[in-house]
């Protein structure tokens, strides 16, 4: 634990930012956590430990670094003024959880549902939050009557989605995962072999990205994918050579997205993840870290020491981010605990042990200690 100085530097910034706002506390640009106005966050809600007259400026923090700082969410949860507020304070950049992936947003043959997205990308432009779309084309979460289509339906119908979607968001949102999870879990190092787009050749990935410059040449587009964030795996490996090949072959690719799902439990050292970034940054990509969470339930010890835990953790991260030139952005898969993917059984026990608290904020909706982490490494501490 190497953040006593960083701690209170960040101690001292937050009071220097907040201390005015104190009064006029909630919405004005500071999360605050007064003791006397909410009681200090327990097992409950999730997130114990969570220190108490916390205030959060991330979003400073991070535009301070030359970076941007981002949250994942599903449309319904902006029907809740908390977190509206917390999202407007903290984050310059918003994922649709949900909501662009194809299911939901192409569910019948040409017919598109964007209002989910629409109200998302419509918070967002309010507050100057940067939008990045999520995502065109996947093997999961695809409507069901992809899966039975013939290869030269399935290329029409790739070819409509992308145009529609990115068409529909032209100028509005500014990146997009455009294939995602393509590559196989495992030492193979191959393209997975389970994705319905397999048939239409490896250059499906090609196809996909031109298509995208095509609908809106200003966006940023980007290949993501999960542990992949270290070096020395094969899927990794199979990764940058995609990348590799796509950039000798002028694809118009911006970056890569290294999604950061933590594993703590067997997880690639921080070096090892600053290398791999240097490597992508060397094709002359950007990096981004995509949907970050530290799901805490297999770290030994009290809640407290496993908050503690999750704080260094996600420090060491955003600092290898921050180490980077092109490391531009990073995204954290959720806001409160409560929504995160791995709050769920179907899910968690991926991880491990349930619960993980995996977020910034507990479901208090109060900064827990991840966030002064993340704060220090941003400030270079
Ligand atoms: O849409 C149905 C809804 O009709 C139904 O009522 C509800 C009841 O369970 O389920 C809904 O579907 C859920 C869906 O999210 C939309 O909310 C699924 O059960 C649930 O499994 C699904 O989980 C999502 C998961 O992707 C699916 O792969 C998570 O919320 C989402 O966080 C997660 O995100 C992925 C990224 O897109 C890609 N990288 C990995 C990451 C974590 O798995």
């Amino acid at each position: 634990m190497k953040h006593t100085r960083g701690s209170r530097e960040a101690w001292a910034q937050l009071l220097r930012v907040c201390a005015p706002l104190l009064i006029s506390a909630l919405g004005a640009g500071c999360i605050v956590h007064h003791p006397a106005a909410a009681p200090a966050a327990t097992s409950a809600t999730s997130g114990a430990g969570a220190s108490s007259s916390q205030v959060a400026p991330l979003r400073e923090a991070a535009t301070a670094a030359h970076r941007r700082v981002g949250t994942a969410l599903m449309s319904a949860r902006l029907d809740d003024q908390r977190v509206r507020t917390l999202v407007a304070a903290n984050f310059d950049s918003l994922t649709p959880e949900n909501e662009m992936k194809w299911e939901t947003i192409e569910p019948r043959p040409g017919q598109f549902v964007f209002a989910p997205g629409d109200k998302l990308v419509a918070f967002a432009a309010a507050n100057n939050i940067r939008m990045r779309g999520h995502t065109l084309v996947w093997h999961s979460q695809l409507a069901p009557w992809v899966k039975g289509l013939s290869p030269d339906e399935l290329h029409a119908a790739m070819v409509r989605h992308v145009r529609g979607v990115v068409g529909h968001y032209k100028g509005k949102v500014s990146a997009w995962d455009v294939v995602n999870e393509a590559y196989a879990d495992g030492p193979s190092g191959q393209l997975r072999s389970d994705s319905p787009f397999n048939v239409l050749g490896p250059t499906y990935i090609d196809e996909a990205f031109k298509l995208a410059h095509e609908a809106d040449p200003d966006a940023q587009l980007f290949y993501n994918d999960y542990e992949i964030e270290g070096e020395g795996s094969a899927k990794g490996d199979g990764v940058f050579a995609l990348c590799k090949r796509l950039k000798e072959a002028g694809v118009p690719i911006s970056g890569v997205g290294l999604q950061m799902h933590v594993d703590p439990r067997h997880w690639p050292p921080v070096d090892s993840i600053r290398r791999n970034m240097e490597r992508f940054a060397g094709l002359g990509l950007l990096i981004e870290i995509t949907e970050m969470d530290v799901p805490v339930g297999e770290i030994p010890g009290t809640i407290d020491e496993k908050l503690a835990q999750q704080r260094t953790i996600a420090h060491d991260i955003v600092a290898a981010c921050v180490a980077v030139d092109k490391c531009a952005a990073v995204t954290f898969w959720g806001l409160i605990d409560r929504d995160s993917w791995l709050e769920t059984a179907q899910w968690g026990k991926l991880r491990g042990r349930l619960p993980h608290y995996p977020l910034l904020f507990n479901n208090a909706y109060q900064p827990k200690p991840i966030v002064l982490g993340v704060m220090d490494a941003l400030a270079g501490h």
